[in-house]
């Protein structure tokens, strides 16, 4: 496979890689990030009772945690996990905390900074490149990802074609790529999107592992053949552009946009509650400061009110909305922000049944399916609802590996077989939609 072809443009593909490694490694300490997580833990809390659920939430509420899975305090509640980031000068007090009140739970990092250095971020590691010369089993910088969708769109012409929706708040191009055979004839379509939140990197590396499968097997797998004939994808590898590249420079566990807000010091907004269905209802917060900010109004963030615009201008052909984050190992669907099925529920349901059990069959991991509110939790705003109630019938949302064990940072050797399988379930949503829902 060539698709990085010219040994030229690979070391100019490397250039970059090289720069930011400089500048993350620091001269003299040597540490990723600045060794700002030296000492971190990531904790699972296990409250049983409303109390326990009540006391938790206080403390992490005080100890200022990082919640990783679910994204926000008003989640803890009395039978679910929570997974959370506790910095190293605040991990001592919570777990005398957890000892002293019999909370249940478990340590799944003990040291988030070296959990991060030996995971896979390594240079030697990164540095290696596939015979095929472009190593879709690393994680890729934002530069890197851009790049290699500039040289797409020179190579392969004949099916792909990238095209910016409009700019971040940084003043970042937000590229999309248009893939699948050129036809005059009419041709529905699907939307992918990765990376709204930013620290979930496993979702960048689908998107460029669904467009590396598609060039590479079209030719040979009569699947993908039917997939890039009858639809078009609008694929959009990186949508927090800004947010995903500070996660790389700054601070790894970075989710929101970057926007600056007038009146706080805190930055960004979730840019999966800011969108115009339900806003800053019930699952989204109106503190700045908190991860699930909704912004001071709906498609307040450029990136969402681009990618809005693009779908409203699209509605009538696009088919079906996918997005990608992590982790928790689900395929949602609508609606996110009440408990309430959907009208032609039987057909999305067994879409996302045949999903999973073609997900599974590869490497037999399990994912849970169901109504985002019911299976993971309440969220307004959500891009999937406001998707589905702009007339696209077909919304998913993904929550890829893991469950928690490595969570955010899913080491490199671990991109491969989640992207495989992955793989499986996105082409059965696809010939699903082919057929006509019984
Ligand atoms: C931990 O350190 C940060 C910044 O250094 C500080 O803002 C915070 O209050 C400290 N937390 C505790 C529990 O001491
Ligand atoms: C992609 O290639 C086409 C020519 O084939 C060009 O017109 C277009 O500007 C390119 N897209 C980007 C974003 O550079
Ligand atoms: C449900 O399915 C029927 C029949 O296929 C269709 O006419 C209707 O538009 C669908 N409704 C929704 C909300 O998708
Ligand atoms: C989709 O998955 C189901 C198993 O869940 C399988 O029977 C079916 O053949 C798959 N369809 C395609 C097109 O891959
Ligand atoms: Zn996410």
């Amino acid at each position: 496979m060539k698709l990085l072809g010219k040994p030229r443009s690979r070391t100019a593909a490397l250039l970059p890689l090289c720069l930011l490694f400089l500048k993350i490694l620091q001269p003299g300490h040597g540490h990723l990030y600045s060794n700002r997580y030296a000492g971190d833990k990531v904790i699972r809390l296990i409250p049983n009772t409303e109390e326990e659920a009540y006391a938790l939430k206080k403390i992490c509420h005080k100890l200022k945690v990082d919640l990783w899975q679910p994204g926000s305090i008003f989640y803890v509640s009395e039978g679910t996990v929570t997974d959370v980031r506790i910095p190293h000068n605040g991990s001592q007090a919570l777990l005398a905390f957890l000892q002293e009140t019999n909370i249940q739970y478990k340590i799944l990092i003990e040291d988030l900074q070296k959990a991060l250095e030996e995971g896979s971020s390594l240079p030697t590691q990164r540095s290696r490149r596939s015979l095929s010369g472009y190593n879709y089993e690393v994680y890729h910088s934002l530069k890197e990802i851009q790049h290699w969708m500039h040289h797409l769109n020179k190579t392969h012409s004949g099916l792909i074609h990238m095209f910016s929706i409009g700019n971040s708040y940084e003043g970042r191009s937000l590229f999309v790529l248009k893939l699948g055979r050129r036809s005059r004839a009419y041709k529905r379509a699907v939307w992918i999107d990765c990376g709204i939140h930013a620290r979930e990197w496993i979702g960048p590396a689908f998107c460029q592992w669904f467009v590396k499968e598609a060039l590479l097997t079209y030719k040979s797998d009569p699947t993908m053949r039917k997939m890039l004939t009858h639809l078009y994808f609008y694929i959009m590898p990186v949508f927090n552009v800004d947010g995903y590249h500070f996660s790389w420079t700054n601070d790894r566990f970075w989710r929101k946009t970057r926007s600056r807000n007038s009146r706080f010091r805190c930055r960004g907004v979730d840019a999966n509650r800011n969108w115009r269905v339900k806003w800053c209802e019930e699952g989204a917060s109106t503190y700045p400061c908190d991860d699930t900010y909704c912004g001071p109004f709906p498609e307040s963030e450029p990136e969402v009110k681009a990618v809005a615009n693009f779908l409203r201008k699209h509605r009538k052909h696009i088919r079906a909305y996918l997005s990608f984050h992590a982790y928790a190992q689900m395929l949602l669907y609508p609606y996110s922000y009440k408990y309430a099925t959907i009208p032609n529920f039987s057909c999305v349901e067994s879409a996302a049944y045949k999903a999973v059990n073609a997900l599974r069959s590869v490497h037999g991991v399990q994912y849970r399916y169901g109504p985002a509110s019911s299976t993971l939790y309440v969220s307004s705003g959500s891009s999937m609802d406001w998707a589905y109630k702009n007339g696209i019938p077909y919304t998913f949302a993904f929550e890829l590996r893991d469950t928690g064990h490595f969570g955010f940072l899913l080491p490199e050797m671990l991109i491969k077989p989640t992207c495989t399988e992955t793989m499986l379930a996105v082409k059965n949503i696809t010939m699903h939609l082919l057929k006509k829902c019984p």
